[in-house]
């Protein structure tokens, strides 16, 4: 087990670049399967994840080659609708493969994906979508059956803008036939990252962005080659750690319009930002103030994934800050960890209540989750000492190399092996 070591309490400063989003390239990845050939797909960022995806890929039938952060994939051998067990329960994600290889062949067999670090986590509204275009799901204990002669579009609904369940249906929906309309669409910029791929291989899709997205059946897709997103994730967390250490650093290859509410907080908290084309700097070199109240919901409001983010910043803040998660209903489990470091958080519900103090203090914490865990790192950055973050493997599930990424804005980290550590000493 990897842990990371940070000695804190320095300033970030410098420069870096951003890599491909996550979250845009595993659904992209998974629609791949709706074409048989070649699909070129750059900029995809090289973690846990996507080594999940491509595995579950190879297994289906499809060859990969990787080359820094190109893959090519050939999916004309694909030949299973069958989600490897072993790999699905490594990996929320592959959900996505749902709405392809239903498309594709007719029928796809998941296992249930089950509740995690952050909360329950259902796919019902996924399973309701496929269903409204014409599969019939078949449910156990453990696997899920989609199975559909034809899909046929239809007008769908979704109660809550869920991502995946609106990135399913679209996958499904743009090899059905006739016209689907998702309202109450999700509208995250990958949800737009998706729809330019799909149209790129033939669909016929109008809307993503928006909460209405219009999906014209086609009877087939062709390969393409294709550029993901920047991770605005990523970016975020980077940004957030220059204003919890009081540093100044710019990211490159990002988008600031995709993170035009992270950049209203870090504003309003007194930390000077600026954009130009795919640039965003940040520098701080006070105290950061506390903001009122942050409340977490879908696009293009407060992100979920950079609520713990921005807990750390608040935590140092001065004054009282409020933070209400209402995307995720277990997603308040750092607050232990940075309470152990010295910060003054209450929790009710789904609410914090963040007393900002003058500095945290480095301590052995547990990152719970991925987002977690990257707030934990900047928690560590912005201590007085020395903090260990253990569980990291959640943390590669989402960062290229997280320890590098900081090293290069002037964090000291160093990742070490636990096991190899205890072998050392035998
Ligand atoms: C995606 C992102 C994740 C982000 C989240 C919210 C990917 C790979 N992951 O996750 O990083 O935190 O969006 O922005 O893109 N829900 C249901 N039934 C469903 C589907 C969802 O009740 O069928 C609920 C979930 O339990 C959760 C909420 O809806 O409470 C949001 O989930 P959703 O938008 O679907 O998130 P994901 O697509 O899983």
């Amino acid at each position: 087990m990897d842990k990371l070591v940070i000695e804190g309490g320095r300033p970030l400063s410098g420069s870096i670049r951003i890599h491909g989003a996550k979250n845009a390239a595993l659904p992209i990845m998974a629609a791949s399967l709706m074409c048989e050939g070649q699909v070129e797909l750059r900029n995809v960022p090289c973690l846990l994840d996507i080594d999940v995806m491509l595995g579950i890929l190879s297994r289906l039938g499809c060859v990969a080659v990787q080359q820094g952060d190109t893959i090519i994939l050939d999916t004309s051998g694909a030949n299973s609708s069958h989600v490897p067990e072993d790999l699905m329960k490594q990996m929320r994600s592959s959900i996505f493969l749902m709405g392809p290889l239903l498309a594709r062949f007719g029928e796809v067999c998941i296992y249930q994906p089950g509740g995690c670090a952050i909360g329950e986590r259902k796919i019902d509204l996924h399973l309701r979508g496929l269903a409204a275009l014409g599969a019939k799901i078949e449910e156990n204990d453990h696997q899920i059956w989609c199975r559909a002669t034809r899909l046929i579009g239809n007008d769908i609904h979704l109660d809550f803008p869920s991502v995946g369940a609106t990135e399913n249906i679209m996958m499904a929906a743009a090899l059905a036939e006739g016209t689907t309309v998702i309202t109450n669409a999700a509208r995250e910029p990958e949800i737009q990252d998706l729809q330019r791929f799909l149209n790129m291989m033939g669909a016929n899709i109008i809307g993503a962005g928006t909460d209405t997205i219009t999906i014209q059946g086609v009877a087939s897709l062709e390969p393409c080659e294709y550029e993901i997103i920047p991770d605005r994730i990523v970016a975020g967390t980077a940004l957030i750690a220059a204003a919890a250490t009081r540093g100044s650093i710019t990211v490159t290859h990002s988008n600031p319009a995709h993170l035009t509410s992270l950049i209203h907080v870090l504003r309003r908290s007194g930390v000077q930002i600026g954009t130009d084309n795919d640039i965003i700097s940040v520098s701080s070199n006070g105290r950061p103030k506390a903001v009122e109240k942050i409340i977490t919901s879908p696009y293009p409001s407060f992100p979920t994934d950079l609520q713990s983010q921005v807990m750390v910043l608040l935590s140092l803040a001065d004054g009282l800050s409020l933070m209400k998660e209402t995307v995720f209903e277990g997603r308040l489990r750092h607050v232990d960890e940075l309470v152990r470091m010295g910060a003054d958080i209450s929790v009710d519900l789904n609410t914090a209540f963040i007393r900002g103090v003058p500095r945290l203090y480095g301590a052995t914490v547990e990152a719970t989750d991925l987002r977690a865990g990257a707030a934990l790192v900047i928690a560590g950055l912005a201590a007085h000492g020395k903090t260990v973050v253990e569980q990291i493997h959640h943390i590669d599930r989402g960062y290229e190399h997280i320890e590098q990424m900081f090293g290069r804005l002037g964090g000291v980290m160093r990742r070490e092996n636990t096991a190899l550590k205890q072998l050392d000493l035998a």
